[in-house]
């Protein structure tokens, strides 16, 4: 497989990545919430995975004291299943761990069994689920572990 690079999102990159959030969500962020994640929230830590210095995925996550949680993750539909989300996941138990965080948390929808796979399959347990937690009504479930 090509070289993944992994690195800080930064402004030249929000079409790539809205590009990607469009092809990968049901109800996509829209531009200006993903700006106002990289430029107004202190605990927002925004990075991209990058094949030939082309955007090919991006995770957004928050850091608050000894918690984090997951707030978006997608790689583009042609590159999926490389193994690159995993590598931005990584990137981010890296930091938490550096970081001293304890538990790390998400929400995913209930119908995104791909998402729950993958969670699972990087030590998430589901741990409660929300109910009508999203704008269609929609259950999500909410995911937990650890940093060693
Ligand atoms: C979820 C997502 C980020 C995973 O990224 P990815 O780069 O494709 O994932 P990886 O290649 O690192 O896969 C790691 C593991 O996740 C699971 N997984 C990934 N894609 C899967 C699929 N299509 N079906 C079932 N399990 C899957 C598998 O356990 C896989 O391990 P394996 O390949 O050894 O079986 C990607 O599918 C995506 O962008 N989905 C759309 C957006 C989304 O749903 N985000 C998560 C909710 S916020």
């Amino acid at each position: 497989m090509s070289f993944v690079e992994i690195r800080d999102l930064v402004e030249s990159d929000l079409n790539k990545v809205m590009e990607i959030e469009n092809l990968c969500f049901v109800a996509p962020w829209k531009l200006e919430d993903i700006q106002r994640e990289l430029n107004g929230n202190q605990f927002a830590t925004l990075l991209v995975a990058t094949i030939n210095n082309e955007v090919v995925g991006y995770i957004d996550y928050w850091i608050t004291f000894d918690s984090a949680t997951i707030c978006q993750i997608a790689v583009h539909p042609n590159y999926q299943r490389q193994a690159i989300g995993s590598k931005l996941l990584e990137e981010v138990l890296k930091d938490c761990y550096a970081k001293k965080v304890l538990t790390i948390t998400l929400e995913v929808r209930e119908s995104n069994s791909k998402g729950i796979n993958f969670y699972t399959k990087h030590g998430f347990n589901q741990f409660l689920v929300k109910l009508n937690y999203y704008s269609n009504g929609e259950n999500a479930i909410y995911m937990m572990r650890g940093v060693k």
